[in-house]
């Protein structure tokens, strides 16, 4: 806690640090001074690299297919903190997300909730208990007390924080916190995502969000629901209550994705709750229709320490019908090209074993079936088709592939000056 205390101290030390925004290699604006920087510097050397994250414009990729870049111990390499929740018949999804997802840095609480049966919930725990790797690593923890959710209810919500509580518990020793389903899946590989937010300054909050609830208002703010999963042993579904709310007038409602990438420090503000605002704003949500759309980002659009560190993005691709029904479209392998042009580290929905997964699989993620996706840690030979991850290297060590381009893109137009602060808690 003490170190880590430290390290976010040093990140923000105003002598090494003008601006919040980190983006050490974005100083050159031609492409041979950038390779110049590359060459001679090593990230976050001296103070000239910190600059406040303005154009959009300086890639800090050459080649097209890069070369192995270490991140020199003046940084550590971000590490991610992963829930990948899942419901009934969804163990074998969760699993190959799961692999997709898994880099020995990272940490990862897997929870089949209290829909699916038994026997499934046995079959993934032996399974995480059983792997090799994580067995090596013990950096998978699987929620066996499994618990009721329902879907649009706040024991979504309670599921999430019940996850971070412990993400926190365990050493908490990561900067982000991911909540996935099994039916996610990365576009991108583990190594990529964390090159392009070893860029980042520690404290940004991916979160879509919204203060224009519209219809939302008269729909969900207004009415006022009940969760029997709150309580009962058995699952139902909400229900409503006859009698109808005020919109709140102590805080501002936001509305927006319900998938997100928030900082270790703002998870630390909501579970800590030494602010109260964390813990009423939950108490209201327990009453609220979908209120996995709303908790996070009202409590972040409400607390002036954190509203300026939101980016206002849930980095994943998403297709929804025209009109929209209530679920987005399950992707396919017609999606794959929007997909990939989204630049987006994450797409969902998907169907068990859909083809388009295996193409992902190939093409962006160098997967092979039933294994991890491979990065610079991986040292096992590649020889008759051997898995390199069977024997682990050098942990922080980075391979990134194209997908490291890509998203470093859409994190640049996000972070840009038209983007960024004009979209924050509107
Ligand atoms: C591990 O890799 C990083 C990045 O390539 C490098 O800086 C570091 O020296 C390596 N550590 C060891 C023990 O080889
Ligand atoms: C977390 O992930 C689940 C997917 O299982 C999603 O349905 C939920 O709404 C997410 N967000 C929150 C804030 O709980
Ligand atoms: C947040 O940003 C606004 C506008 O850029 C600025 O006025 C304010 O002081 C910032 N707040 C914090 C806590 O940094």
């Amino acid at each position: 806690m003490k170190k880590l205390r430290s390290f976010y101290m040093h990140l923000k030390h105003p002598h090494t640090i003008k601006r919040k925004w980190i983006y050490p290699l974005a100083l050159g604006s031609t492409l041979s001074l950038s390779l110049l920087f590359l060459l001679t510097l090593t990230p976050l050397a001296g103070n000239r690299l910190y600059n406040y994250y303005t154009t959009a414009g300086t890639s800090v990729f050459i080649e097209n297919k890069l070369r192995p870049i270490g991140i020199s111990d003046a940084v550590r390499p971000v590490r991610f903190a992963y829930l990948i929740s899942g419901s009934n018949h969804d163990g074998d999804m969760l699993r190959r997300t799961l692999l997709a997802l898994y880099h020995p840095n990272n940490r990862y609480v897997v929870h089949l909730d209290a829909e699916s049966s038994p026997e499934e919930r046995l079959r993934l725990h032996e399974f995480v208990v059983n792997h090799p790797l994580f067995m090596k690593f013990g950096n998978v923890v699987m929620i066996t007390k499994a618990n009721l959710v329902t879907y649009r209810g706040p024991t979504m919500v309670a599921n999430t924080l019940h996850a971070a509580a412990m993400l926190l518990r365990d050493g908490g020793d990561w900067d982000w916190f991911i909540n996935l389903s099994a039916s996610d899946y990365p576009l991108v590989t583990q190594d990529d995502l964390i090159y392009v937010f070893s860029t980042l300054a520690r404290d940004v909050n991916f979160i879509d969000h919204t203060s224009n609830i519209g219809w939302k208002e008269f729909q969900r703010a207004k009415p006022v629901i009940v969760d029997p999963g709150l309580y009962m042993s058995e699952k139902s579904d909400v229900f409503w209550i006859t009698q109808r709310r005020s919109v709140p007038t102590a805080f501002k409602l936001f509305t927006g994705s319900a998938w997100m990438v928030l900082s270790r420090q703002f998870v630390d503000f909501c579970i800590w709750g030494w602010d109260n605002l964390p813990r009423t704003v939950l108490m209201y949500y327990a009453n609220f229709i979908s209120s996995p759309e709303g908790y996070f980002h009202t409590v972040i659009c409400n607390t002036k320490e954190f509203r300026n560190t939101t980016v206002n993005s849930d980095l994943h691709f998403i297709a929804w019908d025209n009109p929209p029904k209530q679920h987005p479209h399950y992707l396919t392998l017609q999606d794959m090209t929007r997909m990939i042009d989204s630049n987006a580290p994450f797409a969902r929905k998907f169907h068990q074993d859909e083809p388009v997964l295996d193409r992902i699989d190939s093409e962006l993620l160098f997967r092979g079936p039933d294994r991890i996706v491979p990065g610079g840690w991986c040292a096992g030979s590649r020889e008759s088709g051997s898995d390199p991850c069977s024997v682990a290297g050098n942990l922080t060590r980075l391979d990134p592939t194209s997908g490291a381009q890509r998203l470093q893109k859409l994190v640049s137009s996000l972070l840009s000056e038209e983007s960024f602060r004009p979209r924050q808690c509107r």
